[in-house]
């Protein structure tokens, strides 16, 4: 579904990604964990076309996506959720929920119905301001507004980050329906162990800017988690 090949990214002159290769394979959730700093949020920029790559090669499908510009990437079909959510908070839950829509490539004009039954909360607060929403309402947003879009690949950063554990249960309950139910590819970013383990299908371990490990989540042993995740 999406492979990296001998991916090289700086900032300036620092060697942020290192000679990446990944795959994440249809309708399983690859989880890219590593400690702060090691570059997760930077790769997830670099498959969105919001950073250049230095060297080598991003296949979305059959097509070489290196060189699109954002925008054709969501048209590609690939949603984005950035760390720290990025909502418009000024604007109503239909209004940022309407320009997801804005962005849908089969152009649609409504909201899909799903979307409220995997948030029911969003009907509820629907004239409501995004900023009066609280963090794990956003959040849930958010990833409701890159769904309009109508995804086939979903990449979620940090979505549990800062978060009441209900409302990271019912993400997680997203991920699974996305996955097993619609077989949407999912890339998450995610520090915590336990939401990994659950919800991730396959992992890579991120040290440096370079690919310490991978494998399937099963398979992640403690010896890695000791040697690449605990602080
Ligand atoms: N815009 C930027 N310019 C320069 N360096 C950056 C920028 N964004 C991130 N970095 C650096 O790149 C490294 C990786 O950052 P990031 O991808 O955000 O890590 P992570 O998401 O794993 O915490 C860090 O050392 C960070 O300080
Ligand atoms: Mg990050």
């Amino acid at each position: 579904m999406l492979k990296i090949e001998n991916l090289n990214q700086y900032y300036n002159q620092s060697h942020t990604l290192k000679d990446i290769n990944l795959v994440c394979k249809k309708g399983r959730c690859t989880c890219v964990m590593g400690r702060n700093g090691v570059g997760k949020t930077t790769l997830t920029k670099v498959i969105m076309g919001l950073l250049k790559v230095q060297s080598g090669k991003i296949v979305f499908g059959s097509k070489d996506i290196t060189k699109l510009p954002p925008s054709a990437r969501a048209s590609t079909a690939i949603g984005y959720v950035p760390q720290g959510r990025e909502i418009f908070s000024s604007l109503t839950v239909k209004e940022n929920l309407q320009i997801g829509i804005l962005g849908n490539r089969n152009k649609i004009k409504k909201v899909p119905q799903i979307i409220y039954k995997l948030f029911p909360v969003l009907k509820e607060m629907h004239d409501r301001k995004g900023g009066d929403l609280s963090g794990g309402q956003q959040q849930q947003l958010a990833i409701a507004r890159a769904l309009c879009l109508e995804p086939e690949f979903l990449i979620l950063d940090e979505p549990s980050e800062g978060i009441q554990p209900n409302i990271v249960q019912q993400i997680g309950d997203v991920i699974d329906y996305l996955t097993k139910e619609k077989q949407i590819t999912v890339l998450l970013v995610e520090q915590k162990l336990p939401f990994a383990r659950r919800h991730g299908d396959d992992f890579y371990i991120l040290d440096r800017g370079s690919i310490a490990a991978s494998g399937e989540m099963k398979d992640l042993s403690d010896k890695i988690i000791k040697q690449y995740l605990s602080v």
